[in-house]
């Protein structure tokens, strides 16, 4: 292993999704040095599709409170839809993190109402300062939505880098109407995902657990 890799591989490693988020807010120069720094993702002849707003205080409150309005009262409606059914072995790591994820927190298998507040904590944005709001232009098909997931590749390890935590929400994405009037995002533009940015809280429950990983050959098969 040469150290740049062993470099980049910690920081892979270190990399983890964030739920709880302290209020301060990350000055915009550091934001801009992680952006900049995901900015060289490589996309299908160079398209560079990913369209994203970023919100700062107070801006992530006002757009905070319409989405948990939204989530409270609206009918979900995403512009890319959701998957429905999850077939093996897919099911089984979906329902391993979400009970890693309400084990952490404390909350019952059948706690339901605990559950619909565990849910709504992704409209309030876990709490963070900033939101990243991430869009692509539906013109450009579904070859677009691998240049996104490859450039978030790269910018989730850059916030790890920067000494700053993400945690990425497709959750938001189902009240897109909201983030159209709140962000300025025009018509031909699907949205898709959020980003919660900011500084972990360390001593949160929400933020102690991690989720595993499939041996490596359960993805990649090698032929000679
Ligand atoms: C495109 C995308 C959408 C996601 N949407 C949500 C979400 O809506 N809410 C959430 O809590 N986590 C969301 N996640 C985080 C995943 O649950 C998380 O990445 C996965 O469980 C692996 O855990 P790790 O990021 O800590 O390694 C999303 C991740 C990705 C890449």
């Amino acid at each position: 292993m040469t150290a740049d890799l062993e470099t980049l591989a910690r920081v892979f490693g270190a990399r983890k999704s964030v739920r709880a988020f302290r209020p301060e807010r990350v000055p915009r120069e550091r934001l801009a040095a992680v952006f900049a720094a995901a900015q060289h993702a490589p996309s299908w002849c160079n398209t560079q599709p990913w369209r994203v707003v970023v919100t700062e205080p107070p801006r992530t409150e006002v757009v905070r409170t319409a989405l948990v309005t939204a989530a409270k009262g609206g009918l979900p409606s995403p512009d890319v839809a959701f998957p429905m059914d999850y077939p093996e072995p897919y099911l089984s790591h979906r329902r391993a993190c979400g009970f890693a994820l309400y084990g952490a927190m404390g909350i019952a298998r059948d706690d339901k109402s605990r559950r619909y507040d565990a849910w709504l904590r992704n409209y309030e944005i876990f709490d963070a300062p900033h939101l990243a709001v991430v869009a692509v232009d539906r013109r450009l098909g579904p070859y677009a939505l691998i240049d996104i997931g490859v450039w978030l590749g790269q910018l989730l390890p850059a916030v790890t880098a920067a000494g700053l935590a993400a945690c990425s929400m497709a959750s938001i994405a189902a009240y897109p109407k909201v983030l159209r009037e709140q962000l300025g995002f025009t018509a031909e533009l699907d949205i898709l995902f959020g980003i919660a940015l900011g500084f972990e809280d360390q001593a949160s429950p929400t933020n102690q657990f991690r989720t595993d990983r499939a041996p490596v050959a359960t993805n990649v098969t090698f032929l000679a």
